[in-house]
């Protein structure tokens, strides 16, 4: 016989209680609903969280986080159980099609797009290298990019990419809106403070009233919904609808669909929905 050891937090077990009520709270909180086969990715997602914070175990961990909306532990939680993948020109149609809008209303004073769901960035500053593109950066736009993710809001801001993400941005706006990493940077770019000023990022739960965001010529709302059940998807459209000015755009993902969501916005296209 040994001694009695605590064992070490790679063994601690998620049990099917515990995971329900992570499962419950996550999804009262921001809407993402997970389905059974995600038990295991959520243990091993928040079991670097209980090493991070020296809880043995899960149960006792959710215990605080819940217990403690404002402590920074809930961010680390939240940001811990979403998925922020992302790339520059992402479904490039979408920027295709915003391109052709911009240049068929050129007479028009001014333009708000919004990344709704922007994780670290590269939506709102590809949006913004768009209008750049095409009504100078000096020009009459603006784009807000939101995420409930801090740890994401805090990359979009510092706006420090690795090259390797540049793909899609193409040479020419590499050279205009971003400067390449020296010496110990090497391997990375910044975007350049001539297009970031253009571009504010701020937390935002889309479960909850957007209102702060004001109204917007084009909205993109691409690659969350899949984490939404239909109450939650209608919950966000309702949202986010509101913040669409008359004849603005909406972009979805094309992996997503607003199929069983009530909404009175005209489809254009697959992913694209126009408020009439
Ligand atoms: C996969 S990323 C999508 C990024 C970008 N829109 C794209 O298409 O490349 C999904 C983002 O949605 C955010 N998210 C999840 N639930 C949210 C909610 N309730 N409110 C706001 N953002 C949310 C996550 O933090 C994550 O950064």
């Amino acid at each position: 016989m040994k001694p009695y050891q605590q064992l070490p937090i790679e063994f601690s077990i998620l049990k099917q209680r515990e995971f329900e009520q992570i499962r419950q709270f996550l999804y009262e909180e921001a809407g993402i609903f997970l389905s059974d086969i995600k038990k295991s990715l959520v243990a091993s997602r928040l079991c670097k969280r209980l090493k991070e914070t020296g809880y043995q175990n899960y149960g006792d961990y959710f215990e605080f986080v819940k217990n403690n909306l404002q402590h920074i532990e809930y961010h680390h939680f939240i940001d811990a159980l979403t998925t922020n993948e992302t790339f520059f020109f992402r479904e490039n149609e979408h920027f295709d099609f915003v391109k052709q809008l911009i240049k068929d209303h050129s007479q028009k004073k001014s333009w708000q797009a919004w990344s709704a769901a922007c994780s670290s960035g590269e939506e709102a500053y590809s949006l913004a290298m768009l209008f750049a593109d095409i009504l100078g950066i000096d020009g009459q736009w603006q784009v807000q990019g939101s995420d409930i993710s801090q740890r994401v809001l805090a990359k979009a801001e510092l706006a420090h990419y690795l090259l390797e993400r540049n793909e899609g941005i193409g040479f020419e706006r590499l050279q205009k809106y971003c400067l390449k990493g020296v010496g110990r940077q090497s391997g990375t770019f910044l975007i350049d403070d001539i297009l970031k000023n253009k571009v504010s990022f701020f937390t935002m739960n889309l479960t909850q009233s957007c209102e702060s965001v004001g109204m917007c010529d084009v909205i993109f709302i691409r690659n969350v919904m899949i984490y939404f059940d239909a109450d939650s998807k209608q919950r966000v459209i309702n949202n986010v609808i509101k913040q669409l000015k008359v004849g603005g755009y909406l972009f979805i993902s094309h992996t997503e669909s607003l199929m069983h969501v009530n909404h009175r916005l005209k489809q254009i296209k697959p992913s694209i929905y126009q408020r009439i």
